[in-house]
């Protein structure tokens, strides 16, 4: 097991007189104290503007923003000039979007999968009403997993983009990006890879995917919020419009017009989020230390731990596959997930009740919500003991 729990200052707060257990991994993780001094550091020692300035401070600011780019391209296996600095998963996933929005035609095909997070369908239904393109929606059978043979033949030569979770927020699946990659690529289409929920937990190569494009958030592996990452292959990013124009972005501009600036650069206009970048090069830092094939042998023995646990609970319906990351949606039979949630609460056990940014899948499921523990290396079988003990008294006090 990962003994790592000391780095972290909040988890050993206390929330309603009892010792905080957090579950909320999948929502934003907790951030160890070598991300909160980097950050620290920065403001204290060199915040200054990027690209800007020859002054020292500049300069110091200015390696430190482009060593972010070189670690986050090669914690993902990329090259750096593909690796984009955006706010989050949904703006990077937004700019993709944004560019089909300007090149589909009326007959083109989006295919997006039934288990989507708002964030990758909502978009691409903008792109669709703008272009009149078609959105098809790839289903998942009764365990929450995708139907490869289904996926197959839903791809077709009308299909220019194919954008999916690596794993579902809600069901914790984990799709076989890969294959269907190869799948698109084979009928012509791009692949755009939503990697908010696995990046943090698992080893994510981009080359190996042979994906087109991923995007992903900071705040979800131990850096800070406000920053994510847009991975483009580079032919593709030299080819597509920058979403937001401004400084920094361009490389000569007259009265008249504008040109461009090399990548990354170009979709990066105005101030860039520094000290965003500096938190989560030492967040990168810390998850290298301990190893990404670490920390998912972790979270699949807690998950294991925790599914044995929660199933043996008279009442309790768990949602997903047996194969996936630590994320467990479950609903207690008669109490609504908010009743749920807030009772665990009120023990210190912090989850997430509701929709999960996917009503769709909630409305195929048939349920308004659900309750979902979400897992990550530094949360321990003893809190998930507390977590299940937590959930007996919720039983207890709604009669269920
Ligand atoms: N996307 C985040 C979640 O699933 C916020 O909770």
């Amino acid at each position: 097991m990962i003994d790592a729990r000391k780095d972290f200052p909040i988890l050993s707060r206390k929330v309603h007189g009892k010792k905080l257990v957090y579950l909320d991994n999948a929502a934003t993780a907790q951030k160890p104290k070598q991300v909160i001094e980097a950050i620290k550091n920065y403001y204290e020692n060199y915040n200054s503007n990027v690209h800007r300035a020859v002054h020292q401070l500049s300069a110091e600011a200015t390696d430190a923003y482009d060593e972010a780019h070189e670690k986050t391209a090669n914690f993902i296996n990329a090259e750096e000039e593909e690796v984009i600095f955006t706010k989050n998963t949904t703006e990077s996933i937004n700019i993709i979007a944004n560019h089909f929005a300007r090149t589909l035609r009326k007959n083109d095909e989006i295919v997006l999968t039934q288990m989507e997070h708002h964030s990758n369908i909502v978009p691409w239904l903008n792109t669709a009403k703008i272009t009149g393109a078609k959105i098809k929606y790839a289903e998942i059978n009764k365990d929450g997993e995708l139907d490869l043979e289904q996926i197959k033949k839903l791809i077709t030569n009308k299909t220019k983009i194919v954008a999916l979770a690596h794993v579902s927020n809600v069901l914790g699946t984990i799709n076989p990006v890969k294959e269907i990659a190869k799948v698109a690529h084979d009928k012509g289409a791009l692949v755009l890879i939503d990697g908010a929920q696995s990046v943090p937990h698992m080893p994510v190569d981009v080359k190996e995917l042979d994906c087109d494009f991923l995007a992903f958030s900071a705040h979800k592996m131990l850096g800070p919020t406000g920053i994510g990452v847009l991975y483009g292959k580079k032919e593709l990013l030299e080819n597509i419009e920058p979403f937001n124009f401004g400084g920094d972005m361009i490389k000569e501009v007259t009265f008249e017009n504008a040109s461009w600036n090399d990548l990354p650069w170009k979709f990066e206009a105005g101030t860039p989020n520094m000290a965003g970048a500096v938190g989560l090069s030492a967040a990168i830092d810390y998850l290298k230390k301990i190893g990404m094939e670490k920390i998912r042998e972790h979270e699949l023995e807690l998950t294991k731990y925790a599914i044995k646990k929660l199933s043996s609970i008279e009442g309790v319906e768990i949602y997903g596959p047996k194969q996936r990351v630590g994320v467990i949606s479950f609903n207690l039979k008669n109490v609504h997930p908010h009743d749920v949630s807030s009772i665990l609460d009120s023990e210190g056990v912090a989850v997430r009740g509701g929709h999960h940014c996917a009503m769709p899948l909630m409305k195929l499921l048939g349920i308004q919500g659900s309750v979902r523990a979400s897992f990550y290396f530094y949360n321990t079988k003893e809190e998930i003991d507390v977590f299940v003990k937590a959930l007996a008294k919720v039983k207890k006090i709604m009669g269920a």
